[in-house]
């Protein structure tokens, strides 16, 4: 069959990497992908905006099965889009409905959801431009820290975690009578602070049952201790040493299951992979947050260690028949060490020449933000996280030392990335 991914980044090229794999492949098209998905299949400069470009596509190229990597084209509709065309409603897309898809693309949905259906998650309260006084009123009954979420997507920028009320108070402002987010953040979720340590667990689903896949943690900030700004994450590991079984029960029978059961029983259609974010508070399990995609860098660690045929668990989804698979899952460790460029999170290099990429051996390379320079075809940086360096151990200190090993023979001016991926479990 021949397959269309959406996408462009280390999340795509990992998934390209593993579908390439499967002996139902006939063609694999990226859209609009990057030099490393190049090489298991035929990158189409798409934009993901535009719905009626890929279903041209689609239909000039005998798509079979359509892939959605990012949240943005399931959040607009991509999976009703096909449905609700005769030409193309045939063709399956992994990836959720719209409605479904809300689970990440509002906050507040997503904490109606699990309130609706007992899911531990932080206590909150949602308020809007008509409501900034009662807001502020919530603010002063809680605790420092103070946790403001956008209601909206906003690139993974849109939670402020405030120490002093003072900043909680202004910042609200600013987000809800200033649209420091725009549209996204028309709404504002305020939300109990809640410590402990995050875990990312993925789940893939055909709407009547579920696997679920290896579980990674992502490390987030950009400085070595957890320290300094957010970024779209600088690495990640899975296995996780205290998701032992003991505490996975707990996730599935609180969170999972219930998750599953409120999707069916309120109707929402949902096939493809639930992206569960995890705060084990002294062992019990609290969602942070559902997004309604696979996790970058989460996905170069677990796709990895994933033992299937993953065509034909896609297959399984597209045919509501996921409940006859099993999981089969690389008891190796995986860790993933994400180069990003001078300057990002923040304003970034761009265009710097890459060398050595294709001397990590041993170590898979998935390209991020990575480009072919026009004139000289050269391999260059085009994005603030440039490329992750994923490699497989019997430990995970002995994968982190592959890829350390292998980041020491790539090189790109500005080059940086974390050296302490892992420290803390
Ligand atoms: P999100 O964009 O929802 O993933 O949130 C970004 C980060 O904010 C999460 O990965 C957590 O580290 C942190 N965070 C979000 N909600 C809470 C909360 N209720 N308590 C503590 N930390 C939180
Ligand atoms: N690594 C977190 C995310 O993909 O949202």
């Amino acid at each position: 069959m021949n397959i269309l991914l959406l996408g462009s980044g280390g999340r795509e090229h990992a998934l390209a990497w593993k579908i390439s794999q499967s002996p139902l492949l006939t063609k694999l098209y990226i859209a609009p992908g990057n030099p490393g998905t190049s090489k298991f299949g035929i990158n189409l400069p798409l934009s993901l905006a535009s719905f009626d470009g890929i279903k041209q596509s689609v239909l000039a190229y005998h798509i079979d099965m359509v892939v959605v990597g990012p949240e943005d084209p399931l959040v607009n509709g991509i999976h009703d889009y096909f449905l609700a065309d005769p030409a193309i409603r045939h063709i399956p897309v992994i990836g959720p409905s719209k409605k479904a898809a809300m689970l990440e693309g509002s906050k507040d949905f997503a904490k109606q959801f699990m309130n609706r259906h007992a899911i531990p998650t932080a206590k909150h309260r949602t308020f809007s431009k008509q409501t900034v006084s009662e807001g502020v009123d919530f603010l002063h009954s809680l605790k420092a820290p103070y946790v403001l979420k956008a209601d909206g997507l906003a690139a993974g920028k849109g939670v402020i975690i405030c120490k002093t009320i003072g900043e909680a108070v202004e910042e609200f402002s600013n987000m809800l009578q200033d649209s420091k987010f725009g549209a996204a953040s028309d709404k504002v979720v305020i939300e109990e602070f809640l410590s402990g340590i995050e875990l990312s667990v993925f789940i893939l689903t055909d709407g009547k049952s579920y696997l679920v896949l290896p579980e990674a943690k992502d490390y987030k900030k950009i400085g070595e201790g957890d320290t300094g700004p957010n970024t779209g994450g600088m690495g990640s590991v899975s296995p996780v040493p205290f998701a032992d079984e003991q505490f996975m029960q707990k996730v599935e029978q609180r969170i999972i299951v219930p998750t599953m059961q409120g999707l069916i029983s309120e109707g929402i259609e949902y096939k493809g992979f639930i992206f569960v974010g995890l705060i084990s508070v002294h062992g019990d399990p609290y969602v942070i947050e559902y997004n309604c995609r696979l996790g970058d860098p989460e996905t170069e660690s677990v796709i990895p260690r994933l033992g299937n045929d993953l065509v034909q668990l896609f297959n399984a989804v597209a045919h509501q028949t996921i409940q006859a698979e099993t999981i089969v899952v690389d008891p190796r460790v995986a860790a993933t060490v994400m180069l990003v460029s001078k300057g990002y999170p923040g304003v970034y290099e761009k265009a710097k020449a890459i060398t050595g990429e294709d001397l990590a051996a041993g170590s898979l390379v998935f390209h991020a933000g990575t480009a072919l320079d026009a004139e000289t075809g050269q391999l260059v940086s085009s994005g603030g996280r440039v490329l992750a360096v994923t490699s497989l151990g019997a430990t995970m200190e002995e994968a982190l030392a592959k890829s350390y090993q292998n980041i020491s023979k790539i090189d790109f001016d500005g080059k940086n990335f974390r050296h302490d991926i892992g420290f803390d479990l």
